[in-house]
């Protein structure tokens, strides 16, 4: 069995009365790019803060690299690099300069240092900028250069808690470029965001969280796969009768389920586009004069869900 590289096992964190985290488990193994999902307040930031040894559980464990959290601080710190949600900014600080602060912190040599940055620099497009104050950069550069700082120690894990909130579109776009860029460097990299969609063309795996509980969690392909191939079809019809309207889809080995919501008919539908055309077809052959025919846009949240949950089969 391969040792996932970032593992917690009945993480719960309780302020007082509020329960902010609930039992939950995770297993990240090497290079996956996980997303952690969910709206503000979830939990999301506590789970980080807990694995990047700055917060103690009030249950529960978790190990990186194999290293506990709580009792292996250095080299869990060693291991992994944190990007907090929000940070301070250095005054007075050049580019260059905030860099080596950090470098110098982990004991990396000041020779060794002078080549980290410029690598980091280039990789992070901010060479041009390397001796500008720390409060000249944009938005986009800063967040470039807090993952800079990350990844000073080259740690094998990374976790990025909401890199791209904040950002204009063009910086996004940057942020998850140099995720993939970091995943195909072979690092393992946890990340989170309110929203699936920011995240959904860069991870391997993605988790949902809500509530401080871990709603569903699994493989991004497998998943989207699935709610491809599971559709919901809503058909207005003129005139038809409702066992003639069912007679006609019943029949219909695609389709899984029929229900009818003011004169809608709302049809599960596991067939693919050219399916759909036939139902369509062999409607409109029955003789039924069918005034509206699409299929509902799906919400991705709450289809993974459904379907990680087993409530879609
Ligand atoms: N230091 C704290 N003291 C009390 N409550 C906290 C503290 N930190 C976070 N919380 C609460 O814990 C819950 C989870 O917060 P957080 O982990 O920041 O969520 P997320 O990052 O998903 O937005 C929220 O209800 C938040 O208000
Ligand atoms: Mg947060």
């Amino acid at each position: 069995m391969i040792e996932p590289v970032i593992e917690i096992i009945g993480f719960t964190k309780i302020y007082e009365s509020l329960t902010a985290v609930d039992r939950l488990n995770l297993n990240i193994e090497e290079g996956d790019v996980f997303g952690l999902i969910g709206p503000n307040g979830a939990g999301k930031t506590t789970t980080f803060r807990f694995l990047a040894t700055l917060l103690l559980p009030t249950r529960g464990i978790a190990r990186i690299a194999g290293y506990d959290v709580v009792r292996q601080v250095r080299d869990v710190r060693r291991s992994m690099g944190y990007m907090p949600d929000s940070f301070g900014v250095y005054y007075g600080m050049r580019v260059w300069e905030f860099l080596d602060f950090f470098a110098a912190s982990y004991g990396i040599s000041r020779y060794r240092r002078r080549r980290i940055i410029d690598d980091l620099l280039e990789l992070l497009d901010l060479g041009h900028r390397r001796n500008d104050a720390v409060q000249a950069l944009s938005r986009g550069m800063t967040q470039r250069l807090c993952l800079a700082k990350t990844l000073v120690h080259d740690p094998p894990v990374l976790i990025l808690d909401e890199p791209a909130s904040g950002l204009d579109p063009r910086a996004r776009i940057e942020i998850k470029e140099l995720i993939r860029e970091l995943r195909s460097m072979g690092k393992t990299i946890l990340i989170s965001s309110h929203i699936l969609h920011e995240l959904a063309d860069i991870c391997t795996h993605v988790g949902f969280i809500e509530g401080g509980k871990l709603l569903a969690a699994g493989d991004l392909q497998r998943i989207l796969e699935e709610i491809r191939s599971h559709q919901i079809l809503e058909i207005r019809v003129i005139g038809a009768e409702r066992r003639e309207m069912e007679r006609a889809l019943g029949d219909n080995a695609d389709v899984t389920d029929i229900r009818c919501d003011n004169g809608v008919w709302v049809v599960d539908f596991t067939g693919d586009d050219e399916a759909q055309a036939q139902l369509l077809a062999s409607l409109l052959e029955r003789g039924i004069t069918v005034q509206e025919f699409h299929q509902r846009r799906v919400n991705l949240e709450e289809a993974f869900i459904k379907i990680t949950r087993g409530e879609v089969t």
